[in-house]
């Protein structure tokens, strides 16, 4: 009887000290709270196990506002929402594609010492060049340990997240860079077929031009379109060996392939419609949606916004590589870190969870028209443009971007931002090939 009694105490102390140190928070490793009265017991690997989110508050930084992308987060905070439903989430959305303006903020917050909960960081140069190298991340391992995540996430993803024997984000998707969209009508109108080499392109864009129809649609009020437009163009003049070659300074930018490669850019800026430098990516977008322009070359969250207003992929909208790019995939990928010092680092613990976990990727990634970073995600969720996009990762040859933080440190991609900005403007290849063969020097990557 008094050894049953003792036992209950001794129960009772231990749950007390983990109540305690649940609330305490700040030193606790991401595991789950130890539990006295049962023996622990073992989570299915692609459920997320419990970080103990009790209240509080839980702040979101991400750029994510536009059609589609909203959506997606908005998923995956009602995931968050059904688990945790005393936290409240603190939406902190910066609005500009590509973190145009999110990046600028994110900095200044994290140099004051005032970082959010968990930030969107792009997976590979972005996320190990700006913060895990400068010392203001918490590696994320364990979390993938805990929840068994470490077979789930193909091998190159994981790559791509890893320094020095840690993980330090928890990727969502996977996005490709290098599609061209059209609009289905306008080209059955006008009798073309999309284009899949230069040579094609301009052909196609000539018709459109002397039907009245703007061919291409860019919208570059921020400059990071007209890089991407400009990666897509690398890729397609000079192929992945020689564009990945771009990254580690075996691929000469001073040489005929750049050159060719800034010939087809100026030329192509013939064909986009006048207002670009006023208009943002969604803008643009809506122009081909419209009708007002017969395509456009986006990433495919392009895809997440033709479907927030309701337009059909494979009906309403059409998509093949971009031109001359067929057989090559250039990917990126969104994640959400740790930074060191999140005030409410068990409820970033537990967002972490969700983001990785393939209920959140399955919630997020269809609205958001990416892919799941997971190779276990259901494939009969996903829409005919996004199970291509699927079946490309796995057989494709597989690039990063440069625009969105793969291929490049962000001090690199903003040297060659600023090249794209006088070149989108006075198209002066000599210049412009000069001014980037200088960005590659200054990065430490070419002689
Ligand atoms: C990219 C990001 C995408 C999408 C896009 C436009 O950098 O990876 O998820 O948000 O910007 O905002």
């Amino acid at each position: 009887m008094f050894k049953k009694y003792m036992w209950y105490v001794v129960m009772a102390a231990l749950l007390v000290a983990s109540i305690l140190l649940v609330a305490c928070g700040g030193a606790q490793a991401p595991t789950v709270t130890p539990q006295p009265t049962k023996p622990p017991v073992a989570t299915k690997a692609s459920q997320p196990t419990a970080a103990p989110a009790t209240g509080g508050k839980l702040e979101i930084f991400s750029w994510w506002t536009a059609g589609g992308e909203a959506e997606g987060l908005n998923a995956m905070y009602k995931i968050y929402n059904g688990k945790y439903p005393n936290v409240k989430i603190v939406n902190a959305t910066v609005a500009g594609g590509a973190g145009s303006n999110a990046k600028a903020v994110l900095a200044t917050r994290m140099q004051s010492g005032d970082p959010p909960d968990s930030f969107q960081v792009h997976a590979g140069h972005e996320l190990i060049d700006s913060w895990v190298k400068a010392g203001k991340m918490e590696p994320v391992t364990s979390i993938f340990k805990e929840n068994g995540w470490l077979d789930r996430y193909p091998k190159g993803v994981i790559d791509i997240l890893s320094y020095k024997g840690e993980i330090w984000s928890v990727p969502v998707n996977i996005h490709r860079s290098n599609v061209l969209w059209y609009n289905k009508k306008v080209f059955a109108d006008n009798g073309l077929k999309p284009p899949t080499t230069f040579d094609e392109f301009f052909a196609v864009a000539d018709k459109l031009k002397a039907a009245g129809v703007t061919p291409l649609a860019l919208g570059d009020n921020g400059i990071w379109t007209a890089n991407h437009l400009m990666e897509s163009v690398l890729l397609g003049s000079m192929g992945p060996e020689k564009y990945k070659g771009l990254w580690d300074g075996s691929t000469d930018w001073n040489g005929p392939e750049v050159k060719s490669a800034l010939t087809t850019f100026a030329k192509v800026m013939n064909y986009v419609n006048e207002d670009h430098a006023a208009l943002s990516w969604d803008q643009a977008a809506q122009l081909v949606a419209d009708g007002d322009a017969a395509m456009t070359i986006m990433g495919d969250w392009a895809e997440g916004y033709f479907k927030s207003i309701k337009l059909k992929p494979g009906v309403d909208f059409g998509w093949v590589p971009s031109p001359g790019t067929a057989g090559t995939f250039i990917m990126l990928s969104d994640s959400f870190g740790l930074p060191k010092g999140a005030p409410d680092r068990d409820n970033a613990i537990a967002w972490l969870t969700v983001c990785g976990s393939k209920e959140g990727q399955d919630a997020f990634n269809p609205l958001k028209g990416s892919i799941p970073a997971r190779m276990d995600g259901d494939r009969s969720l996903y829409d005919v443009y996004l199970q291509s996009a699927m079946d490309d990762f796995k057989t494709n040859k597989i690039v990063p971007s440069l625009t969105h933080g793969a291929a490049a440190s962000e001090g690199w991609v903003t040297a060659f931002s600023d090249v794209m900005t006088l070149f989108v403007s006075d198209k002066d290849v000599a210049a412009a090939q000069q001014g980037m063969t200088k960005a590659c020097v200054d990065a430490g990557v070419c002689k």
